[in-house]
């Protein structure tokens, strides 16, 4: 099989390139990334001259680029996890957000009708259905709830849903759609919560917490999610959205303290700050529909999995030391101002 993965030089993306390379040795994989600040080729390494493996660099959003490459390549399988996916970023730059994850995904949706695809799978988020109140922790996300966005990201993320879901409805294109929790795990870049924190703590640097720390998220291991697509890939269903989760809820206050403790560093460090602008409250999946139509269980816990994540941070200095340079400084001076 072909399988064609964009934004493979991302977090997510970068661990399914390796989860695949790794259980589909029999595979070709190519992977199509436009190399923005949070593309890194680092992350592939260890992979990169595999024989079944080919790196293209390009926009999901620049048709030549897509079409010339579903041409020459006729991929069986396209995996879509090429996104701008900073919520704070698309709050102070919304027009990017769209251009890929929404011009992106029609573009890629429009290559897969025209060299027909057996499978196109979107990458998607439970940021797409809002959050929850903090009071009502009877309530969760099912794939019934209905897409109520809040951030210029959550929106765009949710506008390519509705894209692909009408390639569906009016093309026949076999498509799904997975919307997963926050991941947390090795190659995160540290503008997002858990490696900023893990960084910060390190460099005995202030850890800007917004608000009052009591917003909700539902972590995941991002090789669950691997295993989750996986999954999808080879039993789902086609036309169907599958919510991943693990009920791992923690406030960010917990996660931060967990981490602070794990690298031995007093709690002073944690700095309040001034809230998000539209900060989702709380977000939970019930993965009821994945496990028992698929059979798929996370396999790690929250405890577990944010150790071996500290640990990994720890003996990999040079792939994020390479990061905290240009471009990153400027946006952690930017935005921060502990
Ligand atoms: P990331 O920001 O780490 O990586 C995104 C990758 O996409 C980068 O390698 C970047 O260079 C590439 N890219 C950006 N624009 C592109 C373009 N126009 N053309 C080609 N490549 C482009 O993101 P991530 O955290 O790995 O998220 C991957 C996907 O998973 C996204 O679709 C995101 O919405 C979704 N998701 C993320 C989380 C999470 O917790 N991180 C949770 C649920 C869903
Ligand atoms: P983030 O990692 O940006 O993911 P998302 O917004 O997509 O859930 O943020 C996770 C939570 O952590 C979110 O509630 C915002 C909060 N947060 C902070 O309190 N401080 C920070 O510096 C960052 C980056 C996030």
């Amino acid at each position: 099989m072909k399988i064609l993965v964009t934004g493979g030089a991302g977090f997510i993306g970068g661990n399914f390139v390796h989860y695949w390379l790794q259980n589909h040795p029999e595979d070709q994989l190519i992977n199509l990334d436009l190399l923005t600040y949070a593309g890194n080729l680092e992350t592939l390494k260890t992979i990169e001259t595999l024989p079944n493996y080919q790196f293209v660099q390009g926009d999901i959003a620049d048709r030549d680029t897509v079409f010339t490459l579903f041409e020459r390549e006729k991929p069986d399988v396209v995996v879509n996890f090429a996104a701008e996916s900073h919520v704070d970023r698309s709050i102070k730059d919304p027009e990017s957000f769209l251009r890929t994850n929404v011009l992106g995904t029609m573009v890629l949706l429009e290559a897969s009708k025209a060299y027909p695809v057996k499978r196109y799978h979107q990458i998607s988020t439970d940021e797409v259905y809002g959050d929850l109140p903090l009071e009502r922790k009877d309530l969760f996300f099912t794939e019934q709830t209905p897409l109520h966005t809040s951030s210029p990201y959550s929106a765009s993320k949710a506008s390519a849903d509705l894209l692909v879901q009408a390639y569906h409805r009016t093309y026949g294109l076999p498509v799904t759609i997975s919307r997963c929790s926050n991941n947390y795990g090795p190659y995160h870049f540290p503008e997002k919560l858990i490696p900023l924190m893990i960084i910060r703590a390190l460099n005995h640097e202030k850890l800007p917490i917004y608000g009052k720390g009591d917003n909700v998220r539902d972590w995941l291991h991002v090789e669950d999610h691997c295993r989750a697509i996986e999954k999808i890939l080879k039993e789902g269903k086609e036309g169907e959205v599958y919510n991943i989760g693990g009920h791992n809820e923690r406030t960010n206050l917990q996660v931060v303290k967990a981490i602070l403790k794990t690298l031995d560093r007093p709690e002073s460090l944690i700095s309040f700050v001034t809230d998000r602008l539209g900060h989702d409250r709380r977000y939970a999946i019930d993965p009821t529909k994945i496990e028992q139509e698929l059979g798929w269980k996370p396999r790690y816990n929250f405890d577990t999995g944010l150790q071996q994540t500290v640990a990994w941070y720890l003996s990999n200095k040079d792939w994020w030391g390479n990061i905290l340079t240009g471009e990153y400084r400027e946006y952690i001076k930017e935005t921060y101002t502990v």
